[in-house]
């Protein structure tokens, strides 16, 4: 493995405090946006951007395990980033998250 590669490989990054937001909430690691979401069962992420057009999707409606984007009202799973009504037709990527002690750590690369 390169250094380049190993660069861009993702690990464990620190972005928040479980307590800092309610129900979802905007991170940024190097350059790229995440959004947070907070659901019955634990943290969940996924890009910030809708995959229609860029609206950030930590300023949706958030409602049973979805996110609604305000944009044009295509809505995805948050669990699983799948796509439940157009106009989006392409899923949004998700990440695993993880919450140590109050901080929330997703896994993505630093850069
Ligand atoms: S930008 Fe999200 S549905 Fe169009």
């Amino acid at each position: 493995m390169g250094l380049l590669s190993r660069k861009a490989s993702p690990q464990w990054v620190s972005v928040a405090r479980v307590d800092d937001f309610q129900v979802s909430h905007k991170v940024i690691v190097g350059k790229k946006e995440y959004a947070l979401y907070k659901l019955g069962d634990g943290v969940y992420c996924t890009q910030e951007s809708c995959s229609h057009e860029y609206s950030p999707l930590s300023k949706g409606i958030i409602m049973d395990g979805e996110v609604y984007c305000e944009k044009h009202g295509s809505r995805f799973d948050i669990r699983s980033g799948k796509v439940i009504n157009l106009p989006a037709t392409e899923p949004i990527k998700t990440f695993p998250v993880k919450v140590e002690e109050g901080t929330v750590f997703i896994f993505v690369s630093p850069t």
